[in-house]
């Protein structure tokens, strides 16, 4: 199967990429599809990954005729990777350039125009879409993509386009899904039909270690050689958690064959996660040149958002890393749990999409069928709710209790949310939406302190290799107060610097994440603009206090406790004001990683005073 590396001439990559539409499972079924969509206003469409939903369905409609009157198609994905590498693809099946009719639109990145018919976008931004258009009269249809996802914004999409059906009934609503929970939708839906795309799978044989591993990274690295060595021709898909975890991985196959030299044929390491940049995201996407085998080590995007053709064997270690939320303590954390079988499942149909194939899990058979849970418990569960409540109020929905989720949040979950909002003064006592602008006359400092927040634990580099010049580098940005200023003296640093790379370089700053820093800022600024609240600076005085009072520890027997819910935490030894140890401090957030982590924390002497 493996495809000539030499790029056809274009005429001619034209008509094949028309020939693999036509060979996608959905082909077959496009005019049935196009029936059922006119005959109903919602529909379920279940359809393995691969089959064609997401690059396919949206050309159909156009073709169709729903974007006549320069109407818009709309499409939902979870992850922005997806979103963007989609709007490529269906950009390039349709000879266009993106941005033109084919657009996507993600926080803080817009690649549409007035052209844009056909706009994938993650569901977040549609969410944001409802403040400027609330009955998404622009659209006529809506596609409700990765529903299985589940993540926190497709939740509250559910609810809010369920609403707007109702009284726009020339609106279609298309909710997909890989073959998970589709009962369940159509069921939220008002028992909407589910139109199945049967799949073209081929068997996956299923191999399980004998023994619990207990280095899984170490594990994979040998299974990824082991299937070089002894197994026929065939890429291979590896499933860790997170980018630390898939930059060691890599790192270490790379030496390995380095050490091996001639003794094996090419190996070729490709990561794959949200941080990465894009153009290394689209090298997943290259045919294997003959001879050589590719492994791409990927988070769980590319459990079903991403479809890399040629995969042959599949290995899983069994884990993801979890958000969670303690609502008692207001406690997020980010673990390295056990997958759902439902996950499991998803990975191992990656392996059979082309041929045959293998799908190696490292845990034992028990393990599946006793230590994982059925299905992943949808992200509106374990979640802080705050922004999502902001969201919802300023729509004007007040009654959130009564709010139709498809499975609501847990009730303390929402209440703390609400009490938060209040406490900080955006919402009165009727828990309606206050119009708060108080202007401590230091919005300059707090733009860029959000805007730099808001890339949070990729500003500073530290390669493995140049540790301690790394360290000496952040130490040279400390300043008195803690890390939020440290933060706003790098960015003001960087803007005297004339926004430079080399400055970045030699400061071991990531270039790229200031840079996002900036187009947030930017686009931050513009909002105040817009809402004409006037910029100042306090040249050098801050009132950080006022919005994170809430967010308060006291030094209290070799950590700190909070003062709302007397819960100890600690200082990251990453924070300027690690040795330090001032008596209070205020938090950005607290997160649990391998122990109970103020992230992002302030102090200045006057604090204590204040209270
Ligand atoms: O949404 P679904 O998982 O059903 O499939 P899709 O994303 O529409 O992908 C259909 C096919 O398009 C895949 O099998 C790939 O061959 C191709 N594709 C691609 O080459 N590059 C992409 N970025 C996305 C899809
Ligand atoms: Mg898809």
């Amino acid at each position: 199967f493996f495809k000539s590396c030499q790029p056809p001439p274009a005429e001619k990559q034209k008509q094949s990429i028309q020939e693999v539409r036509r060979s996608l499972p959905i082909f077959p079924y496009r005019e049935d599809l196009l029936a059922a969509i006119r005959e109903h206003q919602i529909l379920v469409i279940e359809g393995e990954t691969g089959s064609g939903k997401t690059t396919q369905i949206p050309q159909y409609l156009l073709e169709d005729g729903y974007t006549e009157g320069g109407m818009k198609i709309g499409c939902t994905q979870p992850r922005r990777v997806a979103a963007m590498s989609v709007a490529a693809r269906v950009a390039q099946e349709m000879s266009v350039k993106l941005g033109n009719e084919v657009g996507y639109s993600i926080r803080f990145e817009d690649c549409t125009s007035e052209r844009t018919i056909l706009k994938y976008m993650t569901d977040g931004m549609l969410l944001r879409e409802f403040l400027t258009e609330p009955d998404l009269a622009s659209y006529s249809v809506i596609i409700i993509d990765e529903a299985h996802e589940r993540t926190l914004h497709t939740d509250i999409l559910f609810g809010l386009i369920k609403d707007i059906a109702r009284f726009r009934p020339d609106l279609k609503v298309l909710v997909a899904s890989a073959t998970l929970d589709t009962e369940r939708f159509s069921c939220f839906f008002d028992d909407a039909p589910v139109f199945r795309i049967p799949g073209r799978r081929f068997p996956v044989d299923i191999y399980y270690t004998k023994a619990p591993e207990a280095d899984y990274l170490e594990a994979c690295v040998v299974s990824v050689l082991q299937i070089h060595v002894t197994q026929p021709a065939g890429d291979v898909l590896v499933f860790l958690t997170g980018q630390e975890e898939i930059e060691a991985c890599c790192e270490l196959l790379q030496e390995r064959c380095r050490r091996l030299g001639s003794k094996i044929s090419e190996l070729l390491v490709l990561p794959i996660y949200a941080n990465l940049p894009s153009d290394m995201q689209a090298k997943i996407f290259n045919p294997t040149p003959p001879g050589a085998r590719k492994v791409v080590v990927a988070t769980n995007i590319a459990e079903t958002s991403l479809t890399i053709d040629g995969i042959i064997y599949v290995i899983d270690p069994g884990f993801c890393k979890q958000k969670s939320y303690n609502a008692r303590t207001g406690m997020e954390s980010l673990i390295v749990t056990p997958c759902s079988r439902a996950s499991a499942n998803q990975r191992a149909g990656r392996a059979g999409r082309v041929a045959a194939g293998k799908c190696f899990r490292l845990y034992t058979a028990w393990a599946f069928k006793h230590e994982m849970e059925e299905t992943t418990v949808p992200e509106i569960q374990r979640t802080n709710l705050g922004n999502v409540v902001l969201l919802l109020k300023s729509l004007g929905i007040n009654d959130l209790i009564h709010f139709d989720f498809m499975d609501p949040p847990p009730h303390e979950t929402l209440v703390l949310a609400l009490e938060q909002l209040y406490a900080l003064g955006a919402l009165n006592h009727l828990g309606e939406l206050t119009k708060v602008q108080k202007n401590y006359k230091c919005s300059e400092e707090i733009l860029t302190i959000a805007a730099m927040l808001s890339v949070n634990n990729s500003i500073f580099y530290r390669p493995k290799d140049k540790v301690v010049h790394a360290d000496n580098a952040r130490m040279n940005f400390v300043v008195p107060g803690g890390d939020h200023i440290v933060l706003l003296n790098v960015y003001t640093q960087w803007v005297e610097s004339g926004y430079s790379t080399q400055w970045c370089f030699e400061n071991f700053i990531q270039f790229r994440s200031m840079k996002r820093a900036r187009d947030v800022r930017d686009q931050l600024e513009g909002l105040m603009d817009r809402i004409e609240v006037e910029l100042c600076s306090c040249n050098g005085e801050s009132a950080v206090t006022a919005g994170y009072f809430y967010n308060t520890a006291r030094l209290s027997k070799g950590g700190y406790k909070t003062v709302k819910h007397q819960q100890t935490v600690y200082v990251h030894p990453n924070s300027s004001l690690f040795e330090e140890q001032p008596r209070w401090m205020i938090y950005h957030e607290l997160v649990f990683t391998t122990k109970e982590f103020m992230r992002q924390v302030w102090s200045r002497p006057s604090l204590c005073s204040s209270f």
